[in-house]
Order: C-alpha cells, then sequence, then structure tokens
C-alpha cells in the first residue's frame, strides 16, 4: 500500500457562466460532505473562480484554475499570473492540458516555466502529459512521455517540487468516450513513476500523485483506482455534472 492520497480532479474547460459554476459547486460540495481520504479539485474558467470560492469555502471541495501565465505581473495582456490565482483562492493549476499544447501553442519548454511559477507561488501543478493516436500506433509512447516529462521538468523548474502532480491522458482518449484499459494505463503510469525515479530520485517517485485522465466516468473509475500506480483522475465532461463528479469522487 502506498500512502498517497487520491485526487480527484475536474477539468470543466470552457464551459459553465458564473450562475451555473456556482450552482454546480454548491451541490457537488453537499454530495461530497460526507468523504474522507481522498482530495477533490474543481476548475472553472477564470471568471467563475471567485464566485466559486465563496461556495466551495471550507468545504471538501478545492479550486484551481486550467492555465496561468509565468511572469509575476507585467504588459501581457490577456494573461493571468499564479500570485493572482492564489489572490482569488485557487490551490491548484492544471498546466500543459493537450488542448493548450494543440491550439494554443503550449511547449515543452512553456510547460516548464509554467509549472516553475506555480511551484513558487505554492499552487499545485497538475502537470498534463500523453500521447497522441498516431505516437501510439507507431510505438513511440514512451519516448514521448520521456521528452514531456524531462523536458517539462527541466533543471528540476525549482528546488522543492514534492506538491507536483502528474496527469497521463493519452489524447486520443480524451473526450473521444476511448478509454486506455486499466492495464494499459497502469503499464503508462508504472513507467512514469519509474522515469521520475531516474530523474528525481525514489523519494519523489513515492510520493508523487499520478493521475489518469481521458472519458474517465463513474462506470470505469474503480477499475482504474485498482490500479496500484494510478493516484486519481482528471476528468472532464464528467465533471460538469455534480451527480456524476460525485460519485467518481466516492469511487
Ligand atoms: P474527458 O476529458 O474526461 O472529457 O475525456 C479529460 C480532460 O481533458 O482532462
Amino acid at each position: 500500500m502506498n500512502t498517497r492520497t487520491p485526487l480527484i480532479a475536474g477539468n470543466w474547460k470552457m464551459y459553465k457562466t458564473n450562475a451555473e459554476a456556482v450552482e454546480t459547486a454548491g451541490r457537488l460540495v453537499e454530495l461530497v460532505a460526507g468523504t474522507s481520504d481522498v482530495d477533490i479539485m474543481i476548475t472553472p474558467v477564470f471568471t467563475a473562480i471567485d464566485p466559486v470560492c465563496t461556495v466551495v469555502k471550507g468545504s471538501r471541495v478545492g479550486l484551481g484554475a486550467q492555465n496561468l501565465y509565468w511572469e509575476k505581473e507585467g504588459a501581457y495582456t490577456g494573461e493571468i499570473s499564479a500570485d493572482m490565482l492564489v489572490s482569488a483562492g485557487c490551490q491548484y493549476v492544471i498546466i500543459g492540458h493537450s488542448e493548450r499544447r494543440q491550439y494554443f501553442g503550449e511547449t515543452d519548454e512553456t510547460v516548464n516555466k509554467k509549472i516553475g511559477a506555480a511551484i513558487t507561488a505554492n499552487l499545485i501543478p497538475v502537470f498534463c502529459i500523453g500521447e497522441t493516436e498516431a505516437e501510439r500506433e507507431s510505438g513511440n509512447t514512451f519516448s514521448v512521455l520521456d521528452k514531456q516529462v524531462k523536458d517539462g521538468l527541466k533543471e528540476k523548474v525549482v528546488e522543492d517540487i514534492g506538491s507536483l502532480v502528474i496527469a497521463y491522458e493519452p489524447v486520443w482518449a480524451i473526450g473521444t468516450g476511448k478509454t486506455a484499459t486499466s492495464d494499459q494505463a497502469q503499464e503508462t503510469h508504472k513507467y512514469i513513476r519509474s522515469l521520475i525515479d531516474g530523474v528525481f530520485g525514489t523519494a519523489l517517485a513515492d510520493s508523487v500523485r499520478i493521475l489518469y485522465g481521458g472519458s474517465v466516468k463513474p462506470a470505469n473509475v474503480a477499475e482504474l483506482m485498482a490500479m496500484p500506480d494510478i493516484d486519481g483522475a482528471l476528468v472532464g465532461g464528467a465533471s460538469l455534472d455534480a451527480e456524476s463528479f460525485s460519485r467518481i469522487v466516492k469511487f
């Protein structure tokens, strides 16, 4: 048995107005009130973070953002800093999601800077990695993950990366209804943990939480969570509904 506390994280993406976000968060707070031994996080859009913070304060539900910019402040129109997220009530931030890599030019280099900025500001980074379908089919899954992990965490980013969370999300499983089998996911998670061991040592490899993401639903979460190297889930579609997300939290 490991001592890692599972983390069930909801990625709300670009969904929900403020009123909708507050409603879902309020319902979720009620539904997960009796849970223990699991960390829970939701990530509303930037504009809904503040009103959702009021709703989740003091509850089982933690709050995060979906992105940040690595500079502290300045003339960077449209961006938001780690300290600003903290001041709005965030404890977590998703970094390097495949949709940001695909549509917004995120690279391993920008991901590296963002992870550093998050940790420096005491935000827990949820660092996303994963291979595309073509990369898996050509047998390159492990080499792709190797590069994403090593470049994303290059030069150890900051001295203490103890709070780091990794989310393994095969791109072909996101929003497609195709999930990696629990054996496929376990094999990959084990590989990612061995990568961390090789670069940063056994203490971090043992403590780092590695979440699985990609079409996680109430119906498949238990099987995934039974795997020794799967420490939680990053959930998109099924996190938008408080009922279904709470069932995932109670896997
Ligand atoms: P999904 O999304 O659960 O809808 O597949 C996961 C994610 O993008 O984080």
